[in-house]
């Protein structure tokens, strides 16, 4: 089927050049076009244009979508996940707010360990349906790529059904769903003393099934102190590139451990929170262009340090933002409300935020080549957005602006 978007005030294209990433001042630039237009055939994206260069008598058949004098931009790409959970931390959210700290709750078995409990008391079946409206949610605020996160299983079996909902969920959803594998999230509680033996089961049990039976894309660790140290993230990242799993590290989140440094040597697709990341972590993730995926969400909802965007910008580093959706360290989805954060407490600018939520965040998941900006080739994946410019779409906070998403060149009804 054929669609026509017309009467775009503002076309936000964020043209990739041929290039993976967008970096320093090149994030700036959006390939803004007034007065625009888009043709679609199928899932692809065939021409953009302004309005008068259109013929409309060329249409033909196609579907045409009047988009009344609205904003349209890239459909937004979350590239940081931890969507797939059972139950509910809102009682860690109350003591939080009452002085007590992300690490004292997880010390005393909350935190990841919380919803490691539900989640195996879940059925796959049952972890599909609560994920299925979080992602029908974020599809109406724009969101049109999710990764996901497995995690919170921590064995074989637990894990592996977390993957299987994932592909599932990617099967069944109109979302484009990227699974990683993420066994080296925390140590499971039954094996709090014997560390060496959960890495082993992630080593010799969990990569090889994983990586045989295709379960996941990417494989990630919880790079920290207390969670698993760079020599075993190291050898777990490298295990998972030997069955195809392509690195990601969660780096330098709550303290410096060197993540960061981590993620280059084992040429990481992604390092992704990076609040407490050094210079020379951010030397290191120049000189391999390792997208840093920025998750304001956890900072604001934790009251942690924020990321230092403006250096890692600086220096050259691609900088994706994502959500980082979960129960426990950012309970949103909402992408808009992490560019309003990335600007307001990042310093990033809004057009740093958007370019960072679309076209590197599509780099972020390998993903660059075929969505991410609405350039011809593309797959046809945008939002239509009710504000009068791209820069509301960060400053007026609060407030979903989306009015329609075309998926894959489908325009979705809810
Ligand atoms: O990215 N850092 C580890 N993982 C998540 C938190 C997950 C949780 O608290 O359940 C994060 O912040
Ligand atoms: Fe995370």
């Amino acid at each position: 089927m054929n669609l026509a978007l017309i009467n775009i005030k503002q076309l936000v294209t964020v043209p990739s050049d041929g290039k993976r990433v967008k970096t320093g001042a090149g994030m700036s630039s959006l390939g803004l076009i007034e007065n625009a237009a888009v043709l679609i055939e199928a899932d692809k994206i065939t021409w953009i244009g302004r309005m008068e260069e259109l013929s409309m008598s060329s249409l033909g058949e196609a579907d045409v979508l009047d988009c009344l004098d609205r904003v349209v931009m890239p459909g937004f790409v979350d590239s940081h996940t931890h969507l797939l959970f059972a139950g509910s931390r809102d009682d860690e959210f109350a003591l939080r707010s009452t002085g007590a700290s992300y690490r004292e709750i997880a010390d005393k078995g909350g935190g990841i360990l919380n919803t490691v409990k539900h989640v195996r008391e879940a059925s796959k079946k049952d972890l599909k349906k609560y994920a299925r409206g979080r992602i029908g949610a974020m599809l109406r605020h724009g969101t049109t790529t999710a990764e996901i996160k497995s995690g919170y299983g921590l064995d074989a079996e637990n894990e592996i059904k977390m993957l299987e909902a994932i592909r599932e969920l990617g099967h069944e959803e109109v979302m484009t769903v990227v699974s990683t594998f993420m066994g080296a999230h925390a140590v499971p509680p039954e094996l709090q003393a014997r560390r060496k033996e959960y890495v082993g089961a992630i080593l010799n049990n969990m990569i090889p099934y994983v990586g045989s039976k295709k379960l996941a894309e990417f494989c990630d660790v919880f790079c920290e102190k207390g969670y698993f140290g760079v020599d075993d993230c190291r050898s777990i990242l490298e295990q998972g590139k030997q069955f195809g799993l392509l690195p990601k590290v969660h780096a330098e989140e709550l303290s410096h451990t060197g993540g960061a440094e981590l993620a280059a040597e084992v040429n990481a697709v992604s390092a992704d929170h990076l609040e407490h990341v050094t210079a020379a972590g951010i030397a290191a993730l120049a000189s391999k262009e390792v997208v840093a995926t920025l998750l304001p969400g956890v900072s604001f909802f934790l009251n942690h340090p924020y990321a230092p965007a403006r250096k890692l910008i600086d220096a050259g580093v691609p900088v994706a933002l994502a959500s980082d959706f979960n129960p426990g360290s950012s309970m949103s989805y909402s992408m808009p409300l992490m560019m309003t954060i990335a600007c307001t407490q990042m310093r990033m600018s809004p057009e740093e935020a958007i370019t960072a939520s679309t076209l590197n965040a599509a780099a972020a998941l390998n993903l660059s080549g075929e969505r991410g900006s609405i350039e011809v080739g593309k797959k046809a994946d945008a939002v239509i957005l009710n504000i009068p410019n791209y820069r509301y779409l960060p400053y007026h906070f609060g407030e979903n602006h989306v009015e329609k998403v075309v998926k894959n060149g489908v325009v979705l009804e809810w």
